[in-house]
């Protein structure tokens, strides 16, 4: 089976480095915008490949779900022996659980969703890794918490690594063991979409400088909430790291108004246009590394996220 990747419009800058890795050209996609709002997707001939289509689901969420989906089913109709979705981020992740009587739940109805598409999806930093069993496909969870470790190294020596709410707690956990750090717990409560309340710290920063790790930074609320709180315990400065940098407003604002000396983030979302202090680790080379591993039928080892 020859290697074929095709990507939907939601990271291009991305899609194009996994395949300039793999030095594979991208398949052609047209895709046209009907004037009711619809989308008409072509691919080319991809008779008998084993293909990866590249479409991470940041927003805009659902124009890009919708792209996903007419995408995986032009590519099966083009004739494809084998469809993998690589969908670096993975909207609705977040909505796990039911918190409240008459609440669907999110991550379960987009799992079915997805998986009707593909035989197989490929994905990074789920927000917890439970959502792999909603889905009735294999799913592949990359992580980038080694790259984002590596990236960071020695500028965090002697900091605390802070978990800014108790489902971060595993990440903290593995980020500090590669840091060879400690860590603390801040107690968060959302109120809302864009409002958290962050009550305590548990663990000593008094006089630390911390670095703040989650799995996404999206209004920037449970940062903002994390970085006051452990000011107000006695902490120093301050580094945020977060794998899916979605950053929708009033992200920027309430991020500048902290004061961080770093914010890292990765590219599975297109990066935002520079700012302050922005860096963005690139995950082409992990995606690049796991989409030839599968291709070569070969073990993820490594790239896969550990407990
Ligand atoms: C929540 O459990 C997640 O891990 C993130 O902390 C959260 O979704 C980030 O969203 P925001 O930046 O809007 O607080």
């Amino acid at each position: 089976m020859d290697l074929a990747i095709v990507a939907g419009r939601a990271n291009p800058g991305l899609a194009a480095a996994v395949a300039r890795r793999l030095r594979v050209e991208l398949g052609t996609l047209t895709v046209e915008q009907f004037p009711d709002g619809e989308l008409g997707v072509i691919v080319g001939v991809l008779r008998g490949a084993d293909v990866y289509v590249i479409q991470s689901t940041g927003p805009p969420v659902h124009d890009h779900l919708a792209e996903l989906a007419l995408l995986a089913d032009a590519v099966r109709r083009s004739g494809a022996a084998r469809i993998t979705g690589v969908i670096p981020y993975l909207a609705y992740a977040r909505q796990d659980r039911r918190e409240q009587e008459g609440q669907g739940i999110g991550a379960r109805i987009i799992a079915d969703f997805i998986g009707a598409l593909f035989d197989r999806v490929v994905t990074v930093d789920l927000h917890t890794s439970a959502v792999e069993g909603f889905f009735g496909c294999p799913v592949e969870q990359l992580s980038a918490v080694p790259l984002l470790a590596a990236h960071i190294g020695s500028s965090v020596a002697e900091h605390v690594v802070v978990a800014p709410d108790l489902g971060a707690v595993k990440r903290a956990e593995r980020y500090a063991r590669a840091l060879g750090l400690g860590t603390a717990v801040v107690r968060k409560r959302r109120l809302s979409g864009r409002e958290v309340e962050a009550t305590a710290v548990d663990g000593d920063v008094r006089d630390r400088p911390v670095v703040v790790v989650d799995d996404m930074i999206s209004t920037g609320a449970t940062i903002e909430a994390a970085v006051r709180v452990l000011r107000g315990a006695g902490a120093l400065q301050a580094t945020v790291v977060a794998t899916h940098g979605l950053l929708v407003p009033p992200a920027d604002e309430r991020l500048a108004a902290l004061g961080l000396t770093a914010i890292v983030v990765t590219d599975t979302v297109p990066p935002p246009s520079t700012r302050g202090a922005l860096t963005v680790v690139s995950v082409a080379d992990l995606l690049a590394d796991a989409v030839g591993r599968l291709h070569r039928d070969e073990p993820l080892a490594e790239l896969v996220r550990q407990a």
